[in-house]
């Protein structure tokens, strides 16, 4: 059976189902990541997106016994958990809750993981700072983790009655989900949810979210499922059996709108076009690069900048849009970087999940891996 075949089977078995209410984070492509990767002893790792840290950890059991990895995190809660689970001594009077293997593992890694709370798109500033080097790999691992779904109270998902805000880092974001959702142009509001969410009903969605604003402000994720709802044709309807059960349908309806407004609140296109240029800057000749994407745009960018890099060449660079969103695209930034071939491509096509790992973790079905190593400059 084919791959595209089986996952539609799986996507509507009812084994899905439980696999959508799963709060616990499984690392996403994790054999590949340490394939691509290929720590050694010794060596050093940046984890451009630590979230929960499961690809960390298994960096940090292969590059013992003085390798390290620098671990950077977006979002200020989830790296204060990290701290406290994977870098921190436990003080016994105050937790009496059995750590999952992870932390443990994590803790025992400790004084080989560096943990830092900013973007990657400050890439260069941060491995300066931090004195980080030399640098063996690289990963992407973009998107959202487990942890923001489940437990931010960010208005990530629409299972959870909560306020619309979204933003990874609420002290560098000031634009969130409400602002979009409540001021943006209807045409604006259209373009993202076509362009970031694939959302054939774009445009009814938008026309909805304008009718009900000027009625009354929308605040909640609730709120906003409620507008969704009425806007797409019934047999496009999200149906919610349970407050943790998703459905097929979930995926056209909501899914794919909060992925949208998630992915402009976050400036996520642009951030992973700026960057790119900046891993080829810090890592070592030989290193590698290692990008999972969740998104056919995302997956886009990785692929044609690993093109571009493959080849001898002296191209302008351009980045998708601007940091104010699609509107006005720009070219901003030139590639310098000579004309020998900077990068070898490792994946000729992106490296999909396994039927059985989709099975495992759903989470997994729209992920796509690319790696490249940097050549000897
Ligand atoms: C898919 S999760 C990573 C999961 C991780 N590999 C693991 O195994 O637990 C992506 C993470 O990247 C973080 N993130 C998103 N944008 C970021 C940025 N610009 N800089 C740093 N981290 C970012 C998110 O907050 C999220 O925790």
């Amino acid at each position: 059976m084919k791959y595209e075949e089986t996952k539609r089977k799986i996507f509507k078995s009812s084994d899905f189902r439980l696999q959508t209410s799963n709060s616990v984070h499984i690392p996403v492509l994790q054999k590949e990541v340490i394939d691509y990767l290929n720590p050694k002893s010794n060596e050093n790792f940046i984890d451009c997106t630590i979230g929960e840290g499961g690809h960390t950890v298994a960096i940090l059991k292969r590059n013992k016994p003085n390798g390290k990895v620098l671990g950077i995190e977006a979002d200020p809660k989830l790296y204060q958990k990290l701290k406290s689970l994977m870098v921190e001594v436990p003080n016994p009077n105050e937790s009496k809750r059995i750590p999952p293997a992870r932390d443990l593992q994590g803790r025992q890694f400790s004084n080989r993981l560096i943990l830092v709370n900013d973007s990657y798109t400050n890439l260069e500033k941060i491995v300066e700072k931090q004195k980080f080097g030399p640098i063996s790999g690289i990963l992407l691992d973009l998107g959202l983790s487990s942890w923001h779904l489940e437990d931010s109270e960010k208005g990530f998902s629409f299972l959870r009655d909560e306020p619309l805000d979204m933003r990874y880092n609420q002290e560098t974001t000031s634009l969130t989900a409400k602002e979009l959702i409540n001021t943006w142009p209807q045409l604006r509001i259209e373009e993202i949810l076509r362009e970031y969410g694939e959302e054939r009903y774009a445009r009814r969605i938008s026309k909805e979210i304008i009718r009900i604003r000027r009625i009354k402000q929308i605040k909640t994720t609730f709120q906003l499922l409620e507008v969704i709802k009425r806007a797409v044709p019934k047999s496009y309807k999200y149906t919610r059996t349970s407050s943790r059960i998703a459905t097929q349908q979930d995926k056209h309806s909501t899914t794919r709108t909060f992925q949208a407004i998630r992915i402009a609140v976050n400036n996520e296109l642009y951030n992973l076009e700026s960057v790119l240029p900046r891993t080829l800057e810090v890592l070592n000749s030989g290193g590698r690069l290692v990008i999972i994407s969740f998104h056919s745009l995302e997956d886009r960018i990785v692929k044609n900048f690993f093109k571009e890099k493959d080849k001898p060449h002296r191209k302008k660079y351009s980045y998708y849009g601007t940091k104010e969103g699609l509107s006005t695209p720009n070219r901003i930034g030139e590639d310098d970087s000579g004309l020998g071939p900077i990068l070898k491509i490792l994946t000729k096509k992106p490296i999909r999940p396994s039927i059985e790992e989709i099975r495992m973790n759903f989470r997994s079905r729209s992920a796509k891996l690319r790696a490249a190593i940097k050549l000897v400059s």
